[in-house]
């Protein structure tokens, strides 16, 4: 069974809606999502997050955010991250000799022509996020087997 886990910097916004889209599009795989930083550790998805997903059918209240940690290595197939400061934080705690895939998001959306997924925490964009989350998520099952 395919393991993946979601990283962003708060786990409220970019990386719950990846777990909720990529949940639903393989109900079968081990999901997960995390954040870098700690500010938002057991708090439910951010609301307007929360709204702009589930105007698409996602449910994310059950969510609750949670801290990356080095422990995390090892216990994915891959670790998918949104945005090149997310890489750098996820690669600072890798556990020498570790060899777990860590990519950005984007990475499986190359038709969008984007280098990472803009924080919608700062630019408001819910609809954006979603719009590039759901076309990556597309990306990872096409290129999962
Ligand atoms: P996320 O957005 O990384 O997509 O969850 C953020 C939400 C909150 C904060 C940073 C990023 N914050 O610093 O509070």
């Amino acid at each position: 069974m395919t393991r993946i886990l979601f990283v962003c910097l708060g786990n409220i916004c970019r990386s719950p809606a990846a777990e909720g889209v990529m949940r639903a599009l393989a109900p079968d795989w081990h999901i997960d999502s995390a954040g870098t930083g700690d500010w938002h550790v057991g708090e439910p998805p951010y609301g307007p997050m929360q709204q702009a997903a589930r105007a698409r059918g996602y449910d994310l209240g059950s969510l609750r955010a949670r801290q990356f940690t080095r422990a995390d290595f090892g216990l994915w197939d891959r670790i998918v991250v949104m945005d090149g400061s997310n890489l750098a934080n996820v690669e600072r705690l890798r556990p020498p000799g570790d060899g777990t895939e860590v990519v950005l998001m984007t990475d499986f959306a190359p038709e969008t022509g984007m280098s990472e997924v803009p924080d919608p925490y700062y630019t408001r964009d819910f609809d954006g996020a979603l719009d590039l989350i759901e076309a990556a998520a597309r990306g990872i099952l096409a290129r999962t087997g």
